[in-house]
């Protein structure tokens, strides 16, 4: 990790090193707080911009909700928190954004009310979450042996920090085994999601991901699909069973951190000729356009700070 100068913690800039927490706190123990994963990219004209701040933000205080967590900021000074915390450490080349709301010391025990809630946002510079040559050539996927974590017992719609205990145990098995990432099924047997990421397959030309049923609503999905519509493909979501992966022409990951990263191999199966396929480089490199502020149509979605 490349160490930027200042956290922004509870509404005041500390230093990096200064931004601590006492041991007893809340969410240490018990695993209750919620996080965010957003990207400012360098654009074409050499200004930064926070992608989908709003989106992002507002997922962060939706999650919160659904998790009983007061958040003692509104929207609009996370949202300038993100973009003053990228001014001030001068990440004018892009950043990884990583806000969280988390409780704090003061309560213990399950039931949290009394607990402080705090609010801290850190950003730092962060390359290709799956590695450069995994952008180019495409990663090895693993179906994990446990399931994502199934509605009737988990908040898979928040982003919950303690929604990543499944994610992390998928990806350590998939990891230790050779491969890059994970990918869960639902407790149907039909795929969920990665550990960190959505996923798409294409057949016969046709873009097909899954319906958020069972993973977080991905804010990158939701762009992937609209740039693929843009392009003229064909998108339909439905339901992907393990073996139909198998099968796929061409298969990728979106996210804030994959961006779009292709797949070239799941289970020990080639996918398609096990490279990045056509489509995906297509989408891959139109998603860099749109993030880069190089689409008119998405540059609402850019807020630029400087
Ligand atoms: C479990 C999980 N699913 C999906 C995603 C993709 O979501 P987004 O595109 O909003 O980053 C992420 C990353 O944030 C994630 O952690």
């Amino acid at each position: 990790m490349i160490e930027a100068k200042y956290i922004w913690m509870d509404g005041q800039f500390v230093d990096w090193d200064a931004a601590k927490i006492h041991v007893l706190s809340h969410t240490l123990h018990y695993g209750n707080g919620v996080i965010e994963g957003t990207k400012a990219y360098k654009t074409q004209d050499g200004r930064c911009a926070i992608f989908k701040l709003k989106e992002h933000t507002k997922r962060l205080l939706n999650s919160a909700k659904m998790t009983l967590i007061n958040s003692p900021f509104t929207q609009e000074e996370l949202e300038l928190a993100q973009i003053e915390l990228i001014q001030k450490n001068k990440l004018i080349n892009g950043a990884y954004i990583r806000p969280i709301i988390f409780l704090g010391y003061g309560a213990m025990g399950l039931y949290h009310k009394e607990a402080p809630t705090q609010v801290a946002i850190a950003a730092w510079e962060w390359g290709a979450y799956l590695g450069d040559e995994g952008m180019k050539k495409g990663v090895r996927v693993k179906i994990a042996s446990m399931t994502r974590t199934p509605n009737t017992s988990g908040m898979g719609k928040a982003k919950a920090v303690a929604n990543y205990l499944n994610s992390q145990m998928a990806k350590f098995e998939a990891v230790e085994a050779g491969y890059d990432e994970a990918l869960l099924r639902d407790d149907q047997g039909y795929i969920a999601e990665a550990s960190g990421a959505c996923f798409f397959i294409v057949r016969d030309g046709v873009l097909i991901t899954p319906p958020n049923d069972t993973s977080l609503e991905s804010i990158t999905q939701a762009t992937v699909i609209d740039i693929a519509k843009d392009l003229g493909y064909e998108v339909v979501r439905r339901r992907i069973t393990r073996e139909e992966t198998y099968i796929a022409d061409e298969a990728f990951f979106t996210g804030t951190a994959v961006e779009v990263t292709p797949i070239r191999e799941i289970d020990s199966r080639t996918i398609g000729d096990g490279q990045r396929g056509e489509i995906t480089k297509v989408l891959q490199d139109a998603y860099f356009d749109v993030v880069a502020g190089k689409n008119e149509k998405y540059l609402k979605d850019l807020t630029y700070i400087n």
